[in-house]
């Protein structure tokens, strides 16, 4: 089941006592971060390799789990190469590094992830914004840079589960040595063939010109990030990119996690399907209660606000006291300052999506 342990009152944490509740936030999609055979891999390894290789991969910290992480992720995400990361940002930072030198300048979707411009801006590239999923805008602001660029977008966007316009961001890259970074931490095992990720479901692997990023602790209930795209480039990046020399990777327990949970999602694809047919019932309830904006109708992440934060703050404290976790944002890269972030999991029961429904309805009738 969803849930979470955390103060009944978020305003005054530690004043009330803790207490499980159904949550509808999180990332973990397909629910593997609680699956037993996730679990029991983790542990296992755990007793094999320890927690930590306590050392960067380049040096004493390479494991059998990495390498052959790395080889299962590439043929699933039909790529040349994988390069694992310690996590998503480090993933971004990793893709960003190995087009140092090769582009002038990121160009970046208003509302892409934070972890872009950091990921830009440690690897020294000025960062432009071109608006919200729009390719052609992209296309002009790259131009008015002058020279390779790369373009940079999550696939999933983070906030509200819009989809970018991959095909076209492609098409709008201005030469041949341009490239599309896509962060795919949303899209990776919900968009696609078999959960292959969002520039999958957009017909395109990665490749010269298109690099896939994503982190293994949200679609995998994991941890640890990847960076998928062509060996050419990823290869030699290993001996070169400090993000891959000089950091300890993620711990084997979790990355041996992450090989399981890959089995798991594969074994059992009804776990996607089902993610989709409480999506689907989510949007539902949240129409008849008046409270869905038009979003791509594919994704687990729902974004809705019902006033200002003082109202949505009241909204949250009562939907709590009913027993439900429904986050409120005020997270960069969002659709406005202040939001409801809601998103379902394979796990949810239609029983739980139907009650928190009602709780909803019930706590915005006794405002
Ligand atoms: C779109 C996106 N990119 C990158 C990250 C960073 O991933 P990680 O938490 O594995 O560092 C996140 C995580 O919240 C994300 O949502």
């Amino acid at each position: 089941m969803p849930s979470i342990v955390q103060d009944s009152d978020p305003d005054r944490p530690g004043v009330h006592p803790q207490r499980a509740l159904v949550t509808f936030g999180g990332c973990d999609y397909l629910g593997l971060s609680r699956h037993p055979r996730v679990v029991g891999s983790a542990i296992r390894a755990a007793g094999r390799h320890g927690l930590s290789t306590s050392a960067s991969r380049t040096t004493t910290g390479d494991t059998i789990e990495h390498r052959t992480l790395e080889q299962e992720l590439a043929a699933f995400l039909q790529s040349g190469s994988a390069m694992l990361t310690l996590d998503g940002l480090t993933a971004n930072m990793a893709a960003m590094q190995m087009l140092t030198g090769r582009v002038n300048a990121a160009v970046l979707d208003e509302r892409a992830h934070p972890t872009l411009a950091l990921a830009a801006t440690a690897a020294a590239l000025p960062v432009r914004m071109y608006r919200h999923r729009d390719a052609s805008d992209a296309a002009r602001v790259a131009r008015s840079v002058g020279g390779p660029i790369v373009l940079a977008t999550d696939g999933v966007f983070t906030a509200d589960g819009a989809i970018a316009p991959i095909s076209e961001l492609i098409d709008a890259l201005p030469d041949e040595r341009s490239a599309l970074i896509v962060d795919d931490c949303h899209g990776f095992m919900v968009l696609g063939d078999s959960g292959r990720g969002t520039a999958n479901a957009a017909g395109h692997s990665p490749h010269d010109r298109l690099l896939v990023t994503t982190t293994l602790a949200k679609g995998l209930g994991c941890s640890g990030g990847v960076v998928a795209g062509p060996r050419e480039l990823l290869e030699p990046a290993r001996d070169r990119i400090s993000v891959y020399v000089c950091t300890t990777p993620a711990s084997p327990a979790l990355i041996s996690a992450a090989r399981e949970a890959l089995r798991v999602a594969t074994d059992e694809p009804a776990r996607r399907a089902r993610l989709f047919e409480n999506a689907e019932r989510f949007a539902n309830a949240l129409a008849h209660a008046g409270l869905a904006p038009p979003k791509d109708p594919a994704t687990p992440i729902f974004a809705f606000w019902t006033g200002d934060e003082t109202d949505m703050r009241d909204l949250r404290r009562r939907v709590l006291a009913r027993g439900f976790d429904l986050p409120l944002m005020a997270y960069p890269s969002g659709p406005v300052p202040c939001y409801f972030r809601a998103s379902v999991s394979a796990d949810h029961t239609e029983a739980q999506i139907d009650a928190f429904a009602d709780a909803l309805a019930g706590c915005r009738g006794s405002a």
